[in-house]
């Protein structure tokens, strides 16, 4: 097949959902990738934040081809391994007292907003149920994650959404008090905002808002699908922003390229869901977690983090020296670049002509590098965006 075909038989058969980049790819190995003519492209993307190891991580493969020759799948109603390992790695990593497993970001989302809901049950009765949220936020794509996203335009055609979100602006601590009120029992936040456009919520407010929580006994619950797992040159974000989570969801890079979501429950939080209360066939599938552990034991890694820090300083240097980039704003290795004339969106396609993935969000170039992704790498993906930018 050729790729005119493929993209015709992409339109005919799957839903056209995605307006895709004009490449095919085809294979890759850390930072660059390969389409069907053999050109290579550096990849800033990383698979929005998936390959944090980069493409076909040798050590990752062994992990889950190993894995997948034992036990491909058993159901939740028996015992595995490679989950209980991931689970307690998580635990020990960040803090947090049990982990539920799902399988994507808005899974992850919504085990975390009926963990909450459930605790103001138990404790409080009906009737505290409500979710501040923040506006410009994205939590994902089923109808209760949209109704939690902060942004009109998720908030159409799907009627009815779930009840009891309301949205506070981010950055603002007296506004996100006055939006609270009996029914409250919880404040869902992003640290920094992904695809809100890569916007960094105020250390003092997010610092705030815990506090706020204490005193109210709300549930301060981080989404870290997409800051979570090193790409900030944290394990978490929320280690930089000096808070901890009363319940925090990651996914996106956890599984190095096979689709998890998890629940980290703190101590107050734990015991919320119990025998029945929630489920997933696919959650804490042997493979994923195999492929999982290894993930996270190449980032936990002594000096790992610090060197995605290091990456992260060295790409906002090169990146604050050109003349056509106003502002940059995220954390590490997670970065938003506001281009000063150019629209972001025809600037990827131009990268994408001249050998880089880069992806956007909102009107920024947005970059999720793999955490792997060597200064060769860097320094030939920097070329492509500054000859673009000029
Ligand atoms: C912060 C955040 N939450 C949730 C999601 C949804 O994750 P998924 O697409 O895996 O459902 C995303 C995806 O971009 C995200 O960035």
């Amino acid at each position: 097949m050729n790729f005119e075909e493929l993209k015709a038989k992409d339109k005919q058969y799957i839903a056209n959902t995605y307006a895709r980049f004009d490449v095919w790819i085809q294979s890759g190995k850390n930072a660059a990738c390969r389409d069907e003519s053999g050109k290579e492209y550096i990849d800033f993307g990383s698979g929005i934040g998936v390959n944090v190891l980069g493409y076909c991580n040798p050590g990752w493969v062994e992990a889950v081809t190993k894995q997948l020759s034992a036990l491909q799948h058993t159901s939740n109603l028996y015992y595995t391994e490679p989950a209980v390992a991931l689970a307690e790695k998580l635990c020990k990593a960040t803090g947090y007292r049990k982990v539920f497993f799902a399988n994507s970001g808005a899974e992850a989302n919504e085990g975390m907003i009926k963990a909450a809901r459930k605790y103001s049950f138990d404790r409080y009765g009906e009737g505290r149920s409500t979710i501040i949220s923040l506006q410009n936020s994205f939590h994902g794509r089923t109808v209760t994650t949209l109704s939690a996203t902060g942004q009109d335009h998720y908030h159409e055609f799907f009627f009815p959404f779930t009840g009891g979100f309301v949205f506070a602006p981010m950055n603002d601590i007296e506004a996100l008090k006055a939006s609270a009120d009996e029914t409250t029992c919880a404040v869902m936040v992003e640290l920094i905002q992904g695809e809100g456009g890569v916007m960094a919520a105020d250390v003092e407010f997010i610092q705030q808002v815990r506090k706020f929580c204490d005193e109210r006994d709300l549930l301060l619950l981080i989404d870290e699908v997409q800051t979570g797992v090193g790409h900030t040159g944290h394990f978490l974000a929320s280690e930089a922003f000096g808070v901890k989570g009363d319940i925090t969801s990651l996914a996106k890079g956890l599984g190095g390229g096979l689709p998890i979501g998890a629940v980290l429950l703190s101590e107050k939080t734990e015991s919320v869901l119990s025998y029945g209360d929630h489920g997933s066939t696919f959650g804490a599938n042997p493979v994923v977690c195999a492929g999982a552990n290894y993930v996270v034991d190449q980032i936990l890694q002594k000096g790992f983090l610090e060197e995605v820090q290091k990456k992260g300083l060295y790409i906002r240097d090169k990146l604050s020296q050109l003349e056509a980039v106003e502002e940059l704003s995220g954390l590490g290795l997670m970065i938003g670049i506001l281009p000063k004339e150019k629209k972001a969106g025809e600037l990827a396609n131009e990268c994408l002509k001249q050998g880089l993935l880069i992806l956007t969000a909102k009107n920024k170039l947005r970059m999720l590098p793999p955490l792997t992704i060597s200064y060769e790498e860097i320094d030939r993906g920097l070329a492509v965006l500054e000859s673009v930018l000029k």
